[in-house]
């Protein structure tokens, strides 16, 4: 069993896997301001980070640090923005980009991490691919798709979301993906992230999101089980 870090940024969002897979609160890592939960048998370490990229950072530089795991999987919920993506349906990541991120002053294109190199951190191909094919072997009722996660220290609503589509064309929109995946790409750990849609990033999203979230959390928990004891 590879040692994984799963990572989500809310307690709700760990709440369904953390019954179904016999977690505990691991007491070695008490004194850390997030709670940090394991299950031996597949030997996977679960932090919930906080939410937007600073806390998704700070989170997941330390646990990495700390645990030294193999690999990185990052749950939760995000705002559909791509057109063919409806509430419930689900975003494996190929890769991450923080759309916030600006220094176009200086010729970096919009998103690109000044001196990292590349304009979107990409996902482990190897994860992707599991998962999709865990996904398809499922018969979901919700839509899965792979593709770009986009993120920033915003909740997308109104008009925001067609406009990071328009500039990015991305799938669908959170607040901590790409810190994560950046963190893992300074580490050089392979990633993946998988997202279930709790609203459509638009005029209704706030009222969507707390309607929705529970349900696109169940939604993402079966196949994250079933991915979790596949890698
Ligand atoms: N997570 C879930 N929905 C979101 C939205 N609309 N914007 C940012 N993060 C989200």
């Amino acid at each position: 069993m590879k040692k994984t870090l799963l990572l989500c940024a809310m307690t709700e969002e760990i709440e369904i896997i953390k019954k179904s897979l016999n977690f505990e609160l691991d007491s070695d890592y008490s004194d850390l301001p997030w709670p940090v939960y394991k299950e031996p048998e597949l030997c996977i370490y679960a932090a919930v980070t906080g939410i937007g990229k600073v806390n998704a950072a700070a989170c997941s530089s330390v646990l990495i640090k700390l645990i030294k795991p193999e690999q990185v999987i990052g749950i939760g919920v995000a705002g559909a923005v791509a057109p063919e993506l409806k509430i419930g349906d689900v975003v494996i990541s190929n890769s991450a980009v923080q759309y916030d991120m600006n220094a176009t002053a200086f010729g970096y294109r919009l998103g690109e991490v000044p001196r990292m190199n590349t304009l979107e951190f990409k996902a482990d191909s190897i994860l992707y691919t599991a998962a999709s094919k865990v996904a398809e072997s499922m018969d979901l009722e919700a839509k899965v798709y792979v593709g770009q996660i986009m993120s920033g220290d915003c909740f997308v609503s109104g008009n925001m979301g067609a406009e990071i589509y328009q500039n990015f064309g991305g799938l669908c929109v959170d607040m901590e993906s790409a810190a994560w995946a950046q963190v893992a790409h300074i580490f050089e750990l392979p990633w993946v992230i998988l997202r279930s849609m709790s609203d459509q990033a638009d005029g209704t999203a706030s009222v969507d999101f707390n309607e929705f979230l529970p349900r696109a959390v169940k939604n993402l928990s079966h196949l994250v089980e079933e991915l979790l004891k596949s890698v």
